[in-house]
């Protein structure tokens, strides 16, 4: 017998208040259709005041716990992606934890910015395989509003805020049995692109949170480079061919980024799902908010080989391919 990591069920938050492109161009010297052409994004979603990273992660936790069926009780493991903790320590999974009356196993957030929710299920996989949990809640997070920069109009309208959650399930199959649950993570980072994009604060430099940076012409090269190669090695990896995939559920930065790793894949885009148009760039929180997408419209099926990319600041990337 072995253990896989199956995919029991999933759930997502986006905060209440949406602000469109026109309503953006009132306040940054921006226009919808250069935003629209650019990025392909219409709106996005911005936290309220006295909501917090770990506010959108509970009820995108809760709703995943719904999905599955399973109580938050026999969660072991929740691991929150997220660069916009409501406190420098501790981490937002262990107010989960509190919250959803988990009392038992290991919560603890994990920072790698856009891939960071790519990060986080490498890390649920490997433990879950590793017979160290049972019933795991990875989460990806995020209120990006509060570190952008209003002054840099060349940033402030790429991101928007959410939060979206899947339960990791340990299941013992025959040792036969291929394909199913998560069937490879691959992480990357290269940190001397750390300049490219990064967060201008921190706790042991300015003592505060900073504003975020991005050499935007320079990620966007590095993003189509490295997405294209870590799509290929996840599908080597398991001996798959870009024929094999049902859906692309990739990091929802860029519409064109987007397009170009589709073209590589040879996959047609009614194969993919978007939500760029309607979230923006939340980080961390994107990835499992296209899949929460995808899952509640009907689109991605039980049985569904799925192919999850990220690319963010560090340079970091990854892919996860799964069967949902
Ligand atoms: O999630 C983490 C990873 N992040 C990404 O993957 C983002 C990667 N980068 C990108 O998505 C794109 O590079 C951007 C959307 C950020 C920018 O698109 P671009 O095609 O690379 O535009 P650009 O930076 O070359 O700017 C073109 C022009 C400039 O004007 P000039 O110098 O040509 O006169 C900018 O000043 O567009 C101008 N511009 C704007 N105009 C209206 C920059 N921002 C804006 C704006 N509204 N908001």
């Amino acid at each position: 017998m072995k253990i896989i990591s199956k995919l029991a069920g999933c759930g997502s938050y986006l905060p209440q208040n949406t602000v469109t492109n026109d309503e953006l161009a009132k306040k940054v010297d921006t226009t919808d259709e250069w935003i629209v052409a650019r990025t392909g994004i219409s709106q996005r979603h911005f936290a309220a005041d006295d909501e917090y990273t770990s506010d959108l992660a509970l009820k995108a936790a809760e709703r995943a716990l719904e999905h599955a069926g399973i109580d938050g009780a026999d969660i072991d493991l929740i691991v929150v992606g997220t660069t916009t903790p409501d406190r420098t320590f501790p981490a937002v999974a262990v107010r989960i934890q509190k919250e959803i009356g988990c009392r038992t196993g290991a919560a603890f957030d994990v920072q790698a910015v856009c891939s960071g929710f790519i990060f986080a299920m490498s890390v649920v996989d490997s433990m879950i395989k590793t017979g160290q949990a049972k019933n795991a809640l990875v989460i990806g997070a995020e209120t990006i509003s509060r570190i952008i920069d209003w002054e840099d109009r060349t940033t402030c309208v790429l991101f928007g805020d959410g939060a979206g959650a899947i339960v990791i399930q340990a299941e013992e199959v025959d040792d036969q049995m291929e394909g199913e649950g998560v069937l490879s993570t691959h992480i990357h980072s290269d940190g001397k692109l750390e300049e490219l994009l990064y967060c201008s604060g921190g706790v042991s430099t300015t003592q505060t949170s900073g504003y975020l940076t991005m050499a935007g012409k320079e990620v966007f090269k590095h993003a189509v480079t490295n997405l294209a190669a870590v799509v290929g090695e996840a599908l080597e990896a398991n001996n798959l061919q870009d024929s094999d995939l049902d859906w692309l559920v990739p990091h929802q930065a860029n519409m064109r980024i987007i397009t170009s790793t589709a073209k590589k894949l040879k996959m047609p885009m009614d194969k993919v799902i978007l939500t760029v148009q309607q979230h923006a760039n939340t980080s961390a929180a994107s990835i499992p908010l296209a899949l929460d997408h995808g899952v509640k419209t009907g689109l991605i099926k039980r049985g569904d080989l799925i192919l999850m990319e990220a690319m963010g600041g560090g340079l970091t990337w990854g892919a996860a391919l799964a069967r949902w």
